[in-house]
C-alpha cells in the first residue's frame, strides 16, 4: 500500500502537492536516548481527519510530540503550509495555528471549566468571547458546568474541556492524543461526532486513537505505526479493508 500523502515526484510541470502539515521522515528520541522514531511520516490536509493507530509503545505519542516540537529530531522535518517549522518551539507553533491536546495532564483540574478555556486563549490579544461561545455550542455541558472545577467533571467532560481549551487558540490544525481514553463507547461516539464537526469547519485533525476500528471509520487518512516506523498507510477505509491490518491491529 502506498502512502496517500506521499509527495509525488511529477514528471511535468504539475505542482508537487504539499500537505497542510507534515512530519516527514522523522527520526529521533528523548534527550540523548535511543531513537524512538525511525523515519516516521505523518501528514494531514485541511478539514481532514488523520488517525494514528498502533500497539502500546509504538511511538504514537512520540510522533505527535515530534510534530509539535517537543522532541529534537535527528533527521527529517516538520512543515506547515510548506514552511519548514522544524526549529520552532511549541509556543511558536501555537502562534502559527497548531494546537495540541496531550495524552495526559491536559487540563488544569483545580481551575474552573471557564478558566481552563481562558487559559487556552492566553496567547491571543483579541476578543475571545466569540470563540468561547463556539466551544460552548459544540459542548453544551461545558456551559452548564463552566463554574465547576474541571477536576470534578467526568472523564468524557474533561476531554471536552481539553479539546475546548485547544480550540480557544483558533487553530488550523488540532492535534489530539487519545481523546477518547477511558470513556464509554457512547461517550466515544459523541466525541467522534464533535471531532467530525470541528473538521467540517475546515480545521485539520491529527489524532492518536486506541479505539482503532472506530477511529479509522471516520479517518480520511490512517497511519499504523509499529516500533517508530510507518507499517501501513492509507485511507481509513483502505486500512479497515486490509487483511493484515485487521488481523494484526484490529482484532480480526
Ligand atoms: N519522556 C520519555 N522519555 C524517554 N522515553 C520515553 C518517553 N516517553 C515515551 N518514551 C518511550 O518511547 C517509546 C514510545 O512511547 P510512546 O509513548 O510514544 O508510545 P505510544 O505509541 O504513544 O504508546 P501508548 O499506546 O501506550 O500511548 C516507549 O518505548 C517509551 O518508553
Ligand atoms: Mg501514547
Amino acid at each position: 500500500m502506498t502512502s496517500a500523502t506521499e509527495i509525488q515526484a511529477t514528471d511535468g510541470a504539475a505542482p508537487i502537492k504539499e500537505p497542510m502539515l507534515i512530519g516527514e521522515s522523522m527520526t529521533g528520541g528523548y534527550g540523548s536516548g535511543a531513537d524512538i522514531l525511525h523515519g516516521c511520516t505523518i501528514a494531514v490536509d485541511p478539514g481532514e481527519i488523520a488517525v494514528i493507530v498502533g500497539p502500546n509503545g509504538a511511538g504514537k505519542s512520540t510522533a505527535m510530540k515530534a510534530v509539535f516540537g517537543m522532541l529534537n529530531l535527528r533527521e527529517g522535518s516538520v512543515r506547515l503550509k510548506g514552511a519548514d517549522i522544524t526549529a520552532l518551539s511549541p509556543p511558536d507553533r501555537v502562534a502559527k495555528g497548531m494546537a495540541f491536546v496531550p495524552q495526559t495532564c491536559n487540563i488544569f483540574t483545580s481551575m474552573s471549566v471557564e478558566e481552563n478555556l481562558e487559559m487556552g486563549a492566553f496567547l491571543r490579544r483579541d476578543d475571545t468571547r466569540r470563540t468561547m461561545e463556539q466551544v460552548y455550542e459544540l459542548f453544551p455541558i461545558l456551559r452548564e458546568k463552566r463554574r465547576q472545577a474541571a477536576g470534578e467533571l467526568s472523564g468524557g467532560q474533561r476531554q471536552q474541556v481539553a479539546v475546548g481549551r485547544a480550540l480557544m487558540t483558533e487553530p488550523t490544525v488540532l492535534m489530539l492524543d487519545e481523546p477518547t481514553a477511558g470513556v464509554s463507547p457512547i461517550v466515544m461516539d459523541e466525541l467522534f461526532d464533535r471531532i467530525i464537526e470541528v473538521a467540517r469547519t475546515g480545521i485539520s485533525i491529527l489524532m492518536v486513537e486506541q479505539n482503532a476500528r472506530q477511529a479509522l471509520e471516520i479517518a480520511d487518512k490512517g497511519y499504523v505505526l509499529v516500533q517508530g516506523r510507518n507499517a501501513f498507510t492509507g485511507t481509513g477505509q483502505e486500512l479497515l479493508a486490509d487483511d493484515e491490518v485487521r488481523r494484526s491491529f484490529l482484532g480480526g
